[in-house]
C-alpha cells in the first residue's frame, strides 16, 4: 500500500472509497455525520435497517450514496462511541484493511484517525493503522510452491485532515508505521525460516545485505577462529555440537553524531535449539527454530531505524550458533571459560542462550555503549510467569527500565519488570566453577538474567526475555510476531527526540 495525506472534508472528498467510523445504537462519528447530512440521511437510513451494528470489527460497504463525492462508503464499526481502547482501535484497523483487500477500488480516503483513542494523538493513530495495513501484506508462504491466494494489493490510501498542521503529524505517523512494518516483516521472515535454511551463516549474509541496502549500516562478522582468539570459550562450547560454524555478527548504524556513544542491542541468535545433550522432548521441538528471534529483532530494529533515518548511533550485536547434540557437544558438567574470564559449569546444555550471550555482552563493551539491551527467547519460565502478551524485562538501572516500560506502553508492545535482587544470585553457585549455568526450579527467568548480570557490570544494561511474545505457537496464526521491534524502535525514537 501507499499512503498520503491531504486536507478535505468528508462530503467534498473525491475518492473511490471513503472510510468512516460508526458506533453502536445507530450513532454516527462526525465524519459519518457529515456524509449523512450531505446525503439527506441516506447513511442513517441504511444503518437503521440493521446491516451494521457498530460493533468493533464490523464493516459495511455502501455504493451510490447521493449528494457526496465518494463512489463508495466503507462504514467501520468502532464500539459504543465513547473513548476507544487501543486494542479496539487496532481491531477496527484490522477489519478495515481486510475490507480494503476485497475492494475493487485501488484508492481510498480514511477518517479513522479522527476517533478518540485513549488520548493518543494523530501521529500515534496513523502509525498504528499504517503498521497494521502494511503488515496485512506479509506472507508466510515463501517456501510453498503454490502461493496462498491473497495477493499483494496495489492500493493508495489518503488520510484526510482538517488542517495542514495535522498533515505534518499524519506524515510522521505514516513514516513510523511504514518503518515499523518493514522492520517487523524482516523479523518475522527470518523467524519463520527453518533451521536448515536460516543458519548462522545465513544470518551473517542477511547482515551483509543490510549493509548493501543502507549506506549508514556497516556490517562485520567474526568467525570461530577469531572468537577463539578473543577467548569466547562459552559461546564456542555451544557451537561445538553443531556442524554449522558460529558467527558473531555486528551491524553498526551510524545516524548520530560522530563519536556519540551507541545504544548496543544484543540478540540471541540460536538458529535451532535442540537442547544439545540435555535434549529437549520431541513435542513442538520444531518451534525451536524461533530461538533466533532476539537476533531477528535486532535485524528488524536496525532496518526500521535505517528506514526512519533516525539521528542516533545503534550497534546490533548478534551471537549466532546452533545447539545440537553432535559427538563433540558439551556434556553436562563440562566447565568452560568465558571471554570475561569467569568459569562456567554447564549443568544443563539446554541453558545455552546465556552461554552465547555472556560472551557477546563482554564483547559489546568494545563499542563503548551508552546502554546495552539484550533480547532473547531465553526461558520457558518467562511463559509461565507472563504468558504470551507481555515480555519479561530486567535491568541493572531503573531509569533504563522505566524508559523501556514507557516505550512498550506507547508502542502497544509491553514489557513487565521482574526483580533482580542479590538473593537470586545464590542459586547460580557451583562447587567447581565460578558459576553454574542454571539456577534450579524457582524463578528461572530471574536467575537467567542474574547469570547475564555477571557480565554486564561495566555498563547500563537491560534484558528482554521474549520467549512468550516472539512467536505464536501452533494454530492458524503460528509464526513469528515481529515483537519486540515496536518497543525498541519507540525507545530509540524517544531517545533521538531527547
Ligand atoms: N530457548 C529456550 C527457552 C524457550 C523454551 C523459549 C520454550 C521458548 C519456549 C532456552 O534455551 C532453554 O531451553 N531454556 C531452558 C533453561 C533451563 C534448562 C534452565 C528452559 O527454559 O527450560
Ligand atoms: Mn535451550
Ligand atoms: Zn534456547
Amino acid at each position: 500500500m501507499e499512503f498520503s495525506t491531504k486536507t478535505s472534508t468528508p462530503e467534498n472528498t473525491k475518492t473511490a472509497c471513503i472510510i468512516v467510523p460508526v458506533f453502536e445504537s445507530n450513532k454516527l462519528s462526525p465524519s459519518a455525520k457529515a456524509l449523512n447530512t450531505a446525503s439527506s440521511n441516506a447513511i442513517s437510513k441504511i444503518i437503521r435497517k440493521g446491516d451494521i451494528k457498530g460493533k468493533v470489527g464490523q464493516t459495511l460497504l455502501l455504493h451510490n450514496i447521493p449528494g457526496i463525492k465518494a463512489e463508495r462508503v466503507l462504514l467501520v464499526g468502532c464500539g459504543d462511541g465513547k473513548d476507544m481502547s487501543e486494542n479496539d482501535y487496532k481491531k477496527a484497523c484490522s477489519a478495515t484493511v481486510k475490507a480494503i483487500h476485497s475492494l475493487g477500488a485501488t484508492q481510498s480516503t480514511c477518517f479513522l484517525h479522527t476517533l478518540e483513542v485513549n488520548k493518543n494523538d494523530i501521529n500515534w493513530k496513523v502509525s498504528q493503522a499504517v503498521r497494521i495495513f502494511q503488515s496485512s501484506e506479509d506472507r508466510r508462504d515463501h517456501l510453498k510452491s503454490t502461493k496462498d491466494d491473497s495477493e499483494k494489493i496495489d492500493h493508495k490510501l489518503t488520510w484526510a485532515t482538517e488542517t495542514s498542521a495535522e498533515n505534518k503529524a499524519v506524515k510522521g505517523g505514516i513514516d513510523l508505521g511504514c518503518a515499523l512494518a518493514a522492520g517487523m516483516s524482516l523479523t518475522k521472515e527470518l523467524g519463520d525460516l527453518p533451521g536448515n535454511i536460516c543458519t548462522p551463516t545465513y544470518l551473517a549474509n542477511q547482515a551483509k545485505a543490510l549493509q548493501k541496502q543502507y549506506t549508514k549500516i556497516k556490517t562485520s562478522i567474526l568467525e570461530e577462529k577469531q572468537m577463539e582468539q578473543l577467548g569466547m570459550g562459552s559461546l564456542l562450547s555451544v557451537s561445538r555440537g553443531s556442524i554449522q560454524p558460529a558467527k558473531m555478527i555486528t551491524m553498526e548504524y551510524k545516524g548520530g553524531k560522530r563519536g556519540a556513544k551507541p545504544v548496543v542491542l544484543v540478540g540471541k541468535g540460536l538458529t535451532f535449539d535442540s537442547g544439545g545433550i540435555s535434549l529437549k522432548p520431541g513435542q513442538a521441538m520444531d518451534e525451536m527454530k524461533y530461538d533466533m528471534c532476539g537476533a531477528g529483532t535486532v535485524f528488524g530494529v536496525i532496518k526500521a531505524i535505517a528506514e526512519l533515518n533516525l539521528p542516533i548511533n545503534v550497534t546490533g550485536v548478534v551471537p549466532s550458533s546452533e545447539n545440537m547434540p553432535d559427538a563433540d557437544a558439551s556434556r553436562p558438567g563440562d566447565i568452560v571459560t568465558s571471554m570475561a574470564g569467569l568459569t562456567i559449569e554447564v549443568l544443563n546444555t539446554d541453558a545455552e542462550g546465556r552461554l552465547i550471550l555472556c560472551d557477546a555482552l563482554t564483547y559489546a563493551a568494545k563499542y563503548k555503549p551508552e546502554v546495552v539491551i539484550d533480547i532473547a527467547t531465553l526461558t520457558g519460565a518467562c511463559i509461565i510467569a507472563l504468558g504470551h502478551h507481555i515480555s519479561g524485562m530486567l535491568a541493572n538501572d531503573q531509569d533504563l527500565a522505566d524508559d523501556l516500560l514507557s516505550a512498550g506502553k506507547e508502542a502497544g508492545d509491553r514489557c513487565w519488570q521482574l526483580p533482580m535482587a542479590d538473593e537470586y544470585q545464590e542459586q547460580l553457585k557451583s562447587n567447581f566453577a565460578d558459576l553454574g549455568n542454571i539456577g534450579g526450579r524457582g524463578a528461572g527467568t530471574i536467575t537467567a538474567a542474574c547469570f547475564l548480570s555477571r557480565f554486564t557490570k561495566d555498563y547500563t544494561w537491560a534484558h528482554l526475555d521474549i520467549a512468550g511474545t516472539a512467536w505464536n505457537s501452533g494454530g492458524a496464526d503460528k509464526g513469528a510476531t515481529g515483537r519486540p521491534v515496536p518497543l525498541l524502535v519507540q525507545y530509540l525514537v524517544d531517545k533521538a527526540n531527547n
